[in-house]
């Protein structure tokens, strides 16, 4: 489509400079069990936080950091996901004769980000094991990937911008963290840090270690991987290295912990602002509120709803027969 190329070249031009990585991987080969029954037919990643689904949010996120492909990890039968970003001739069609050209944008949006390609994950064995099912579509000169788990936003946005620079100067691979409550740190990948010397920014650490969901007890901090990875390519030959870990699954934190051991550099860029988990229903709605909130045509009228909802007046019954 030739809007979308142009997009596409635009983009890659003004990106060429900045980024360290062409291609972004989407791991999204999970069943979403914690949103059935609505998973049983709609993939997790297609569900619309207000109106645009979470894996075009994160797809327009590695856009703008530079990514001119985008790699989706799906599962057998999960093809939906992809056909998202296909163009839907029909569709359009239809919306142009109806002179509905602001939704024909909207529709054009995701096909115009970057190119699309996927692979499948054959077997649910780990987010290591559907990260190295991408090595055999890169090219012989791409010398890192960014790894986007579509379960988090990381906003607002810029956060691989700040990976890309620290890989930049230091090399190696660089991670994103957040600082979470102690009695969360056992559901993520937790990190062991210590200050960068000479580092001018505060938020930049050096990671001597990484452990998958340690009791609190084991964790070494309160600094937790928050889905945005920028890998070097060493991370394809340690993910053949690793044993079934954390839940009996291939874990990229394993192979992550292995290059750290063996000396690859590893840094984290401490992200102080907001993340969503769209992995769970009540992470979910969360960031659908949130970004109600932000849109004109719906932001008033809900704030004014939950205002509302949530004060002294609300009264169940006399909304019910309202
Ligand atoms: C995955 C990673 C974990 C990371 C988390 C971030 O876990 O394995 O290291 O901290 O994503 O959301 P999951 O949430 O898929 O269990």
């Amino acid at each position: 489509m030739q809007g979308g190329k142009v997009a596409k070249a635009a983009r890659s031009a003004r990106d060429t400079a900045g980024s360290c990585f062409r291609t972004a991987v989407v791991p999204a080969a999970g069943l979403g069990t914690r949103f059935l029954p609505a998973t049983k037919t709609v993939p997790k990643e297609l569900l619309p936080v207000v109106d645009t689904p979470g894996i075009e949010l994160v797809a327009t996120e590695a856009a703008d950091s530079g990514a001119q492909r985008l790699v989706i990890v799906t599962s057998p039968g999960k093809d939906g996901v992809v056909a998202h970003f296909v163009e839907d001739l029909v569709l359009e069609g239809t919306l142009a004769e109806r002179g509905k050209f602001h939704l024909l944008e909207k529709v054009r949006k995701a096909q115009a980000l970057l190119d699309v390609a996927s692979v499948v994950q054959e077997e649910p064995l780990g987010l290591g094991h559907a990260v190295a099912q991408v090595e055999s579509v890169l090219d012989d000169d791409e010398d890192a990937i960014a790894v986007l788990l579509p379960d988090d936003l990381v906003l607002p946005c810029g956060v691989l911008d700040v990976m890309s620079r620290v890989r930049r100067k230091r090399g190696g691979s660089v991670l994103c963290a957040i600082d979470v409550p102690k009695d969360e740190v056992s559901a993520y990948g937790v990190f062991d840090v210590a200050p960068v010397p000479d580092a001018v920014n505060p938020n930049v650490l050096r990671v001597n270690g990484m452990v998958e969901k340690p009791a609190l007890a084991d964790a070494p901090s309160t600094f937790a991987a928050a889905g945005r990875y920028l890998l070097d390519r060493a991370i394809f030959d340690a993910l053949r290295r690793i044993e079934p870990g954390a839940g009996g699954e291939l874990q990229l934190t394993d192979a992550i912990a292995l290059l750290i051991a063996e000396g690859h550099p590893v840094h984290v860029v401490v992200h102080r602002g907001s993340r969503h988990d769209l992995g769970n229903p009540g992470g979910y709605l969360r960031a659908a509120v949130d970004f109600a909130l932000e849109r004109e045509e719906y932001g008033p009228a809900l704030r004014e709803w939950l205002h509302h909802r949530l004060g002294p007046d609300w009264d169940p019954q006399l909304t019910a027969t309202d």
